[in-house]
């Protein structure tokens, strides 16, 4: 009995700002092709979409970082993506993006959907405006220190390092991403989604899996890691959340909209409508009704990400489908953690990671060998990692020594003894000989325990257990290695031919069985098996579906009397030299990569002023001296007046450094001083002379310190 009509499964939409990484496959695209392609081979009714994410400010950084504009980074890699899917067998029904013309549509009309039902809260707020690029300051255009974990460098919505959410009022000493400027307070007005009233029924939906009573989970239970984190967001509470932004690159606000002059929809508003989008492309494509497919109680929605997607699809876009109505909610959000890779997490901007358009440039031809070392550490419950010598010995130990070891024996040995057609044996002779027990009954039993253990790799599938789903299949042909192990087959046909034929006849079903069933897996091996045995390409359609219903009769999936084709190799061993030179090459780009930075890093120093001559540097009269006293000057943040000790005399001095140190914590600091500066008054306080300091490559500043100053190479002396 089918349990729904009809699927629908997504794949995070990938920003288009870089390329396509191993993480990004393990995390949110392969697990979405095995589950789209096993479920097409059970014979329903599936769309699988994906598509560019072309917004936010994720494109806009790399325009400006790279010189280029935010159209130019989408057109170079929504190419690049669409090409790399399709090179590493991801199979999309359609690759879509969110710069098309249907997709704005889309979305504004589900904007204006929610709009007009009142669902927004219009709220006016100060928000971070930087004053020299006129633009305000949202989730990654704002960086600063992260009130959780002190980490430098985090995003107002989110910092990296802890994964704690942020908003950009909750960084320390923000800045602007843009100009490196800090930014100044402004009023806006934005359109907010009051998630904090949706919270009752999300936690009936998410947690309980109900909605008006009727169970909505598939399968019963989602991943404990994904409702761990729903849960803590919301015992966390929810807050009403700005669907739009002040920006120029994105979706405009509906413009019936009163005060959408300047606004875009905020990128997590539109991108998940572009699952949308795409499968209105797709139908139009195809001649088909994109509807049932979003609005039909009997279609399964599942959406596949990685972890750091999942308050997106498990909170905010359910209550933004749920406001509008009309659609239905996923039944799972099967999300994935991460993987590393060498004992580090992946990382674009560091360039430590393996580029899968790369791996098929450089490992031409081993498309599933990737796919195979990806599923088997999938990060499905728990991060996991690549390395590349696991990578090396998963290809060596297993796909070579066991599959592919196990396929060419067969091929080889009924090449060799039948001419290449599989033998038909006795069906009701009770074979007596050195191979006993190999009769026609054990045959049976083989073929019911093929049916078996298929059935176990279906549930395996269904539950999103790709990894054990594998290892299953790995088993199956393992004990068909065993199946030949022991009964010899090369010694036996001499003395026990009739029995031989029963051994390679079960081996060659063996094939036939995994030839279909490692499909959704390694589709390229697949094709490669079916060309070897001499049978049309595994059915997308409904091969997974005809092989267990034969098996399941004792129809046998590859038929006595068939004529097979010649030996060939599936998998060759990897050298390690193979892997010596990715390992080097992963190696260098970092290092290249550091280099890189500090170089762009010195170009955004401050540059160096003007020439002066060794005379004017000699005018001035540098002591040292050490402060004694040390107070805020009032309504001046960035002031502190100084007690100075010359030894000889004492001054006073203003300097600015409040920002910097705190007034009790720099008594009996030992200080340089311009001692020959003109006085000058600072807010009502007469200072006499200048305390050196030194801006460090963070633009803090920093005490030049007497015991350790060298003027002949001294910083940038303020
Ligand atoms: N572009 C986002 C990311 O890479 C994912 C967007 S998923 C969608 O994290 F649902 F918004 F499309
Ligand atoms: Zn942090």
């Amino acid at each position: 009995m089918k349990q729904y009509d009809r699927y629908l499964i997504t794949s995070a939409l990938p920003y288009a700002n870089g390329p396509l990484h191993i993480g990004h496959l393990a995390g949110a695209y392969l697990s979405a092709d095995i589950y789209a392609r096993f479920r097409r081979m059970m014979g329903e009714d599936v769309v699988f979409v994906c598509g560019s994410d072309e917004h936010g400010a994720a494109i806009t950084l790399r325009a400006a970082k790279d010189g280029i504009t935010p159209q130019e980074v989408v057109d170079r890699y929504h190419n690049l993506f669409k090409e790399t899917f399709d090179r590493i067998g991801i199979s999309f029904d359609i690759y879509h993006r969110t710069s098309a013309e249907l997709h704005h549509e889309t979305s504004q009309e589900f904007f204006t959907n929610l709009y007009e039902k009142g669902e927004f809260e219009e709220i006016e707020s100060e928000q971070y405006y930087d004053e020299e690029q006129n633009q305000f300051l949202a989730d990654r255009y704002i960086i600063g220190t992260c009130p959780k974990c002190g980490h430098e460098e985090a995003y107002g919505d989110q910092c990296e390092k802890c994964g704690s959410t942020l908003s950009p009022t909750d960084l320390i000493n923000p800045r602007s991403t843009i100009s490196g400027s800090t930014p100044v307070m402004r009023k806006t007005t934005h359109w907010y989604l009051p998630l904090n009233k949706y919270e009752a029924w999300l936690k009936e939906w998410v947690v309980n899996g109900e909605k008006d009573d009727k169970k909505l989970h598939y399968p019963e239970e989602w991943k404990n890691h994904v409702l761990g984190q729903c849960n803590s967001w919301l015992d966390g509470g929810l807050n009403p959340r700005s669907m739009t932004r002040d920006l120029s690159w994105g979706v405009d606000v509906p413009h019936n909209i009163p005060g959408h002059e300047g606004k875009k929809l905020y990128v997590w508003m539109d991108a998940p409508i572009g699952y949308i989008s795409a499968t209105k492309q797709w139908a139009a494509d195809n001649k088909k009704d994109w509807e049932p497919y979003w609005k039909d109680e009997n279609t399964a929605l599942l959406h596949f990400i990685g972890k750091d997607n999942i308050v997106f699809h498990c909170l905010i876009f359910p209550s933004i489908l749920n406001a509008h109505g009309d659609y239905i909610l996923p039944v799972n959000v099967p999300a994935n953690q991460f993987m590393n890779l060498e004992g580090k997490k992946l990382s674009t901007s560091k360039n430590w990671a393996v580029w899968v358009h790369e791996y098929l440039d450089e490992l031409p031809g081993q498309e599933d060998e990737l796919r195979y070392c990806m599923i088997k550490n999938m990060p499905e419950t728990k991060d996991s990692e690549f390395t590349w010598k696991s990578f090396q010995e998963a290809n060596n130990s297993e796909l070579v020594n066991n599959l592919a070891n196990f396929v060419n024996r067969v091929v080889v040995l009924v090449n060799k003894y039948y001419d290449g057609v599989v033998p038909s044996f006795d069906e009701n002779q009770d074979l007596i000989g050195a191979s006993d027990p190999m009769d026609a009954a054990y045959h049976d039993s083989e073929i019911l325990r093929l049916f078996d253990d298929m059935d176990i790799v279906c549930s395996h599938i269904r539950n999103f257990e790709f990894r054990n789903a594998l290892q299953k299949l790995m088993e199956i042909s393992s004990n068909g290695n065993t199946i030949l192990q022991a009964n010899e087959p090369w010694k036996a046909q001499k003395t026990d031919p009739e029995s031989v034929k029963v051994v390679m006849n079960l081996a060659m079903q063996y094939v036939a069985t995994l030839s279909v069933a490692i499909k959704p897996f390694l589709p390229f091996t697949s094709d490669k098996m079916r060309k070897l045995i001499n049978l049309p390409l595994a059915d997308d359609n409904s091969g997974y579906l005809d092989l267990t219903n034969d098996l399941s009769e004792g129809i046998h999936p590859i038929a006595d009397g068939h004529k097979i084709g010649s030996p060939d190799h599936l998998f060759s061993r990897i050298d390690d030299s193979v892997i010596e030179a990715q390992v080097a090459k992963l190696q260098a780009n970092a290092k290249s990569n550091e280099a890189a930075k500090e170089e762009t890093a010195e170009e955004t120093y401050a540059p160096i002023k003007e020439e002066i001559a060794f005379d004017d540097f000699m005018k001035m009269d540098i002591r040292t001296a050490t402060i004694t006293e040390a107070t805020k000057v009032k309504k001046a943040d960035k002031l502190l007046q100084l007690t100075l000790d010359l030894g000889f005399e004492t001054r006073t001095v203003v300097s600015g450094i409040a920002e910097h140190y705190a007034p009790e914590d720099i008594i009996g600091q030992q200080v340089c001083l311009l001692a020959n500066l003109a006085p000058r008054k600072i807010r009502g306080v007469e200072s006499k002379g200048m305390v050196l300091m030194a801006e460090d490559a963070s633009g803090k500043l920093v005490f030049v310190n007497p015991s350790e100053a060298s003027f002949a190479n001294g910083g940038g002396v303020r």
